[in-house]
């Protein structure tokens, strides 16, 4: 693993305890239901296999779980705190948690109906290998579902960043114990790919059918993209 995913896989261990509560209070609630909304992307592929990416304490997966209930659904991270944390939750008993760097996913080819991801891409080292490997375990027609967090752009741009770099260190100070783990947020959020340039490297990874979904005053967007049946 590459030094950046190994402070980054740090950062998520010691933030895993309180970052649901923090997540609620950053996004002012909407995170659950617009995770709903990813899962809802990828169920009605109609498949009955599922891989949650950076599943953190699995609220994608769970939502998967809750609307397709016969499915076999995997949630996976590299931080051991964050599945610790998922194995525990009431709703996730019987979700299949599994130790997996997205760089390098122990899945075979074709193996998945669709994978979902919630802030996974804009923490990691190796953009391109990562959609290469969702590419990878997707069956031909399959989907990728994904919310990531988006820097603001537009006249309000200026604002937003401001209120971003006060609001949420402080939080993070005050309620997540962990203010540089919070800074980082932020930075990873504000230095990310505007939605122009991920749309390309999606492309570049061999997807279709690109939609992008913007919430929040566009601070955060809902992703899906389709895996072509023939290439
Ligand atoms: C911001 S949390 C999001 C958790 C969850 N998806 C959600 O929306 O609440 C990001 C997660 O991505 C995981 N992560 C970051 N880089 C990863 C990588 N290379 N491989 C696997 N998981 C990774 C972290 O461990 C963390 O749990």
């Amino acid at each position: 693993m590459r030094n950046e995913d190994s402070t980054v896989q740090a950062t998520f261990n010691g933030i895993a305890r309180r970052y649901d509560l923090m997540n609620r209070l950053m996004t002012l609630g909407s995170h659950k239901r617009w995770c709903q909304e990813v899962a809802q992307c990828a169920t009605s592929t109609g498949g009955g296999k599922f891989l949650d990416l950076a599943t953190g304490t699995g609220v994608i997966a769970r939502a998967v779980r809750k609307q397709s209930p016969e499915s076999a659904i995997i949630g996976a991270d590299f931080s051991e705190a964050m599945l610790e944390m998922a194995r525990h939750l009431e709703g996730n008993g019987d979700i299949d948690w599994q130790f997996a760097d997205a760089h390098e996913l122990p899945f075979d080819d074709g193996e998945f109906d669709a994978v979902t991801h919630g802030y996974l891409l804009r923490n990691v080292s190796g953009l391109d290998e990562v959609l290469a490997e969702q590419y990878r375990v997707l069956k031909p027609g399959g989907v990728v579902a994904a919310l990531e967090s988006s820097p603001p752009s537009g006249v309000l741009a200026p604002f937003i960043r401001l209120g971003m770099r006060v609001v949420i260190p402080t939080l993070g100070t005050v309620i997540g114990r962990d203010r540089d783990a919070y800074k980082y947020l932020v930075d990873s959020t504000l230095g990310f790919l505007n939605p122009e340039a991920l749309r390309l490297r999606f492309e570049r990874a061999g997807f279709t059918d690109i939609q992008v979904k913007p919430r929040f005053l566009g601070t955060n967007m809902i992703w899906s993209a389709r895996k072509p049946v023939q290439r």
